[in-house]
């Protein structure tokens, strides 16, 4: 999971390649580098660590030239090395590639062509594309029939960006994404379209299969047999251009403090059309719920809030686990895909499997140009702007907001006051003394657990998750009443427990569990909009509507991830290994 870039242009291509590098940094960050041409010739400068860093030890951005590629890595095949870092050079030097993705039949090809001679610097899949061009270009001498004799041969899902030493590029799309950005004098080749933003909002995205030729500013579209293939230029909206952390010392922080608004954004307007995926609910034959990581958390809460206030039996399924049972999806069915991104290859290969079987598909998306939008009968836009912490935040809160919208259309007695509910989160985030005094606590802590039931069950897995993410604690999130069949014995003075516990049907049998524990030593954090003696220390929520419960309860919660971070000096916008989106299975 990566990110590439390409520019051609009448401007200075490695500055305005950093500055996309650096916008995509959510994709991958483990190492980064910039090839350049000038006078027929390839530079190239790479290196481990985020891209500021990287460019201030190298300096990235002082190589000479119009035309680029760059990349961000995220180690897949390989270590995190400097070889292994890309652009990859062909063995000549005159070809240079920035690949995402998986290169399936590298081994074989490897193969092939150190037969042929060719060596090879790096452990990476991707180097191989290096050398076949480089083979493919020798015997055509042609730009186009060497990127289509080399699609041709390579397998596996994948977008690479190649240049030439004449300073052509040229880029190919199979199964990740390709977007081309069309300025006055300039082209841009990127996996977002964040990576060039704010130079144009004329984008043309790329087709699978298909393959773009570039000239300086002039292009030409091709399909895999070497066909003009028919493409459109849309515009988008600025508003991916709004990247910036303002006066927040971090993404994460400034995502979580926006949520208030993102609660009303959300609730009130919606993009899509909801009338629409709420008369597919209604007379669905099945309904399956699909998401990974958070928003896999966001499916496990919508199935309660169906079956609790609307009475619709749903099922969640974890998107990367529907491969090896997909019996379990009936067809004729609706398979609801929640995704932030819209690019999680496990959830595109669940919507490809429902899809396979004649299911509707409804997605709840923050990002509408991606993949996932393109593969759904309806989309519900999240409408919460970029979110660049890998930790999801406020696209967790974006995406109850609007599967509350749904529950509220479809009940007759349930109306939620989304003003009256982002008024009530404020008054959490306003004051988080008390958070950070606990963070503190939590500095030295090793093992935190995490306890809910019903409703709240799932907070608890999500807070585990944002425990994990942005502090490297272990953390567990446990169903109330299975403390007694096992975590029990887990219980001693070197434990934290936060017990999620709001005023609601579970509210007796979760306090009953606090005395169990406390009984054992450990110390308790209460979630809750009662106080009890039984908390060390108590995060009070608001006191609202018991369906509104789960997202009073894990903001505070990523409140005290976010300042535990803090205190054990990681880095809460880019958690080690992980990436924000991951467009590999
Ligand atoms: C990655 C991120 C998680 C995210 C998950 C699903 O694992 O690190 O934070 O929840 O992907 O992402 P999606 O874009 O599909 O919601």
């Amino acid at each position: 999971m990566c990110s590439i870039i390409g520019y051609s242009g009448n401007e200075v291509a490695a500055p305005i390649i950093v500055k996309g590098l650096k916008r995509m940094e959510y994709r991958g960050y483990d190492s980064v580098g910039v090839a350049t041409e000038s006078n027929n010739q390839i530079e190239l400068k790479k290196g481990i660590g985020k891209v500021n860093e990287v460019n201030s030890k190298i300096q990235l951005d002082t190589l000479p030239g119009k035309t680029g590629i760059g990349h961000t890595r995220w180690a897949t095949h390989g270590k995190v090395t400097e070889f292994n870092a890309h652009p990859h050079p062909s063995n000549s030097g005159k070809i240079a590639i920035v690949h995402n993705g998986i290169i399936e039949n590298f081994e074989e090809l490897k193969k092939q062509l150190e037969n042929e001679g060719y060596n090879f610097k790096s452990e990476t899949d991707s180097e191989i594309i290096a050398n076949l061009l480089q083979k493919n270009y020798e015997s055509t001498k042609n730009v186009k029939e060497t990127i289509l004799k080399t699609v041709s041969e390579i397998k596996g899902d994948y977008a690479f960006v190649a240049m030439f030493e004449n300073g052509q590029l040229a880029a190919a799309r199979f199964h990740e994404p390709l977007i081309v950005g069309i300025g006055q004098e300039n082209v841009f080749l990127s996996s977002d379209v964040l990576g060039f933003i704010e130079y144009t909002d004329n984008v043309i995205y790329m087709k699978n299969r298909n393959i773009i030729i570039l000239d300086k500013k002039d292009f030409q579209i091709l399909d895999f047999n070497g066909k003009n293939t028919e493409y459109e230029i849309t515009k988008v909206s600025k508003e991916f251009g709004d990247v910036y952390k303002g006066d927040y010392a971090h993404f994460t922080l400034k995502e979580i403090y926006e949520q208030p608004d993102v609660i009303l954004k959300s609730g009130e307007k919606t993009i899509g059309d909801i009338e629409k995926a709420v008369d597919y609910i209604k007379n669905a034959k099945n309904i399956y719920i699909t998401g990974s990581g958070t928003s896999y958390n966001s499916a496990l809460i919508a199935k309660q809030i169906l079956s609790k206030y609307v009475k619709i039996k749903s099922e969640p399924i974890i998107s990367s686990e529907l491969q090896f049972s997909p019996e379990i999806i009936e067809r004729d069915s609706v398979l609801i895909a929640i995704s932030q991104s819209g690019e999680s290859a496990d959830v595109l290969e669940a919507v490809r499997i429902a899809k396979k079987l004649n299911c509707k598909i409804i997605s709840i998306v923050n990002l509408l140009t991606s993949s996932l939008v393109r593969k759904s009968d309806i989309t519900l836009g999240m409408n919460c702007g970029p979110e660049i912490g890998v930790a999801a935040t406020k696209s967790f809160t974006a995406q109850l907001t609007i599967l509350y919208k749904i529950v509220q259309k479809l009940s007759n007695n349930i109306t939620i006051d989304f003003e009256k509910f982002a008024e009530s989160i404020l008054k959490i985030i306003e004051n988080p003394v008390k958070i950070q005094k606990i963070a503190k606590e939590l500095k030295n802590v090793s093992d935190i657990y995490i306890l809910g039931r019903g409703i709240n069950y799932p907070i608890a897995i999500e807070s585990a998750l944002k425990l994990k993410e942005l502090t490297y604690i272990h953390a567990e999130g446990i169903p109330g009443g299975e403390l007694k069949h096992g975590p029990l014995a887990l219980m001693d003075s070197n434990v934290f427990v936060i017990i999620i516990n709001p005023n609601d049907s579970t509210y007796a049998d979760t306090l009953t569990s606090a005395r169990e524990i406390k009984a054992r030593g450990a110390k308790i954090i209460g979630v809750s909009d009662i106080e009890s003696d039984l908390y060390d220390y108590w995060i009070e929520i608001p006191k609202i509507k018991e369906i509104l419960y789960p997202i009073s309860e894990i903001i505070p919660i990523q409140l005290l991830s976010y300042y535990s971070a803090l205190e054990k000096d990681t880095d809460p916008d880019y958690p080690r290994n992980l990436a924000k989106s991951v467009t590999v299975k």
